[in-house]
């Protein structure tokens, strides 16, 4: 029998792209995220032929990537709610909380997500973890609060570091925080969000995802 062979991260990305279609209505507008593992989905919707009204998009990347494939992009200010809205994540646990923000939109992610009645996530399974916190948590800040934060985040035991040549889509900058175990992620997204500066903090907590729909050499598992 022949061995299975290992699927790349990249054809794990593929994978839970094309998985996250049976969640598009056709006809309605979906919310769509950022990142690598979207731009399969974004690859993925153009080609299924799936027609929908539109997306709302959570960054000038994604925006310009439907643009280009022939999904109409709506502003946000346009429409009362979304079906569903998909994004990939930087770390998900087992409770569907997320760190994200690794492509520095996590603002805007936050706000589309919310618009959204529900959150699928499409990871591959090196982003499913027991504890948030290995990954570098993003942070988006007011320039001028940077320092202080930095200050404020080393009270906690983590280490912040301003994101080299970053200017985010909302013209601010970002901190990635190392160090942080983060055991509370509603209590911690709730505490950071009300730092003075603090934009947006990559924990998606209060707003979790409802599903995941993970990669795995195994195919596709669904968390939710
Ligand atoms: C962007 C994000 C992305 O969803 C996250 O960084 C995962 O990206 P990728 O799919 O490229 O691994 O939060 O701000």
């Amino acid at each position: 029998m022949t061995p299975r062979r290992t699927m790349t991260q990249d054809e794990l990305k593929t994978l839970v792209g094309q998985a996250a279609l049976q969640y598009v209505e056709p006809g309605s507008i979906v919310g769509v995220g950022t990142g690598s593992t979207v731009d399969k989905f974004i690859d993925a919707l153009a080609a299924s032929g799936i027609q929908v009204a539109g997306a709302v998009s959570s960054s000038v990347r994604s925006t310009e990537r439907m643009k280009a494939l022939g999904i109409a992009v709506l502003d946000a200010a346009e429409v009362q709610g979304l079906g569903v809205y998909i994004d990939g994540a930087d770390e998900i646990d087992h409770g569907g909380h997320m760190i994200k923000g690794g492509g520095a939109a996590l603002t805007r992610e936050k706000i589309v997500a919310d618009l959204a009645q529900k959150f699928v996530c499409i990871a591959d399974e090196s982003k499913l973890v027991q504890t948030l916190g290995k990954f570098p948590l993003p942070v988006e800040v007011i320039p001028m609060a940077a320092a202080q934060l930095a200050r404020r985040f080393a009270a906690l035991g983590g280490v912040a570091t301003l994101r080299a040549g970053v200017v985010t889509d909302n013209g601010c900058h970002i901190l990635d925080v190392t160090g942080l175990k983060i055991s509370d992620p509603v209590a911690f997204e709730a505490d950071v969000n009300q730092w003075p500066g603090v934009v947006t903090v990559g924990v998606f907590a209060r707003n979790r995802a409802q599903v995941c729909l993970l990669g795995t050499s195994e195919g596709v598992k669904t968390l939710s």
